[in-house]
């Protein structure tokens, strides 16, 4: 479906009452999810596969350890990847929404029976998850009054940190701060790219930094809000939440490359103009945090 498609479709739930807007959100992302499962499972191995990489590297090792996802999307996909192939203990995972879906998740518990030969043993609750699969939706972790009903070793998200508003990433990382132990990590992968430009070809990874915020809202909706936030941007918000940066890594794009190309077509509005060209361009940023 491509973004001017689906910008029309968000525009139209926008401003019908929540209950409902979201209603009929949920079915069509139900809908679009359970048909996409496969693809899902190979693009979050990639992620998983990097992120792994980026443990190593620290001599991070996940054995028997406790994982808590910070936006657990519409299946447990990333969950099932530490438990099963990093030797995690158990992955407890949270979401500010209730997008899991029971149809998905048999997909994926198919998937892994086809693919792995592992019969995940599914027994818990609405969604029948596995005995140390935990899901918390309908969660917000920037409330102050949360608290963890397990030792945390580290946090994970996957383009979660985007679809975030400013205030609530500082909210989130300070609550961390407090109810994590100290030895706790966290590994956060970011895509600060435009996300309508992954269906429209024509446009810019960067477009959305030629309008200014008013302008902006006026683009995109609750249902694909993006807070354009920058590389130092993040690394400002980790730093006043108290932690360090143990490793980054970004991608940036090649001078040559059509993505520079239309980048270099674009008139930035003046709230980037402040901003390195490095730092605009910052792509795929892959983050670790531990308290400084
Ligand atoms: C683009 S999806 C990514 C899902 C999954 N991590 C993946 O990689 O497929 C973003 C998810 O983050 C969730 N989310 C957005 N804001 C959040 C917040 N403040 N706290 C927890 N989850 C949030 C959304 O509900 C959604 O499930």
């Amino acid at each position: 479906m491509n973004h001017k498609t689906k910008s029309l479709i968000f525009k139209s739930l926008d401003v019908l009452p929540n209950s409902l807007g979201y209603g009929i959100y949920h079915q069509l992302q139900k809908f679009l999810n359970r048909n996409s499962v496969n693809f899902k499972i190979k693009t979050n191995d990639r992620s998983f596969k990097e992120a792994l990489q980026i443990l190593k590297k620290q001599d991070i090792d996940l054995t028997d350890k406790t994982i808590l996802e910070l936006g657990s999307g519409w299946a447990p996909i990333i969950p099932y990847f530490f438990t099963h192939f990093a030797n995690a203990a158990r992955v407890v995972t949270y979401d500010i929404n209730e997008h899991y879906d029971a149809k998905t998740i048999d997909k994926l518990n198919a998937f892994y029976k086809e693919n792995y030969q592992i019969e995940i043993n599914a027994t818990q609750g609405k969604y029948r998850l596995p005995k140390n699969i935990t899901y918390y939706p309908k969660t917000n972790l920037a409330d102050k009054s949360i608290k963890l009903n397990e030792q945390v070793d580290l946090v994970f998200s996957r383009f979660v940190l985007e679809h975030i508003p400013t205030e609530d990433l500082l909210k989130i990382h300070q609550s961390f701060a407090k109810i994590l132990p100290k030895s706790a990590y966290i590994l956060h992968m970011i895509s600060p790219s435009d996300h309508r430009a992954y269906t429209d070809k024509s446009l810019s990874y960067y477009d959305f930094l030629k309008y200014s915020k008013a302008e902006w809202k006026k683009q995109h909706t609750k249902f694909d809000y993006h807070n354009r936030l920058r590389l130092p941007d993040y690394i400002n918000i980790f730093k006043e939440a108290g932690y360090e940066i143990v490793s980054l890594d970004y991608d940036t794009c090649e001078k040559d490359s059509e993505k520079y190309q239309k980048f270099k077509e674009l008139t930035l509005h003046k709230d980037y103009e402040s901003y390195t060209e490095e730092e605009l361009l910052a792509g795929s940023i892959n983050v670790l945090l531990k308290l400084a």
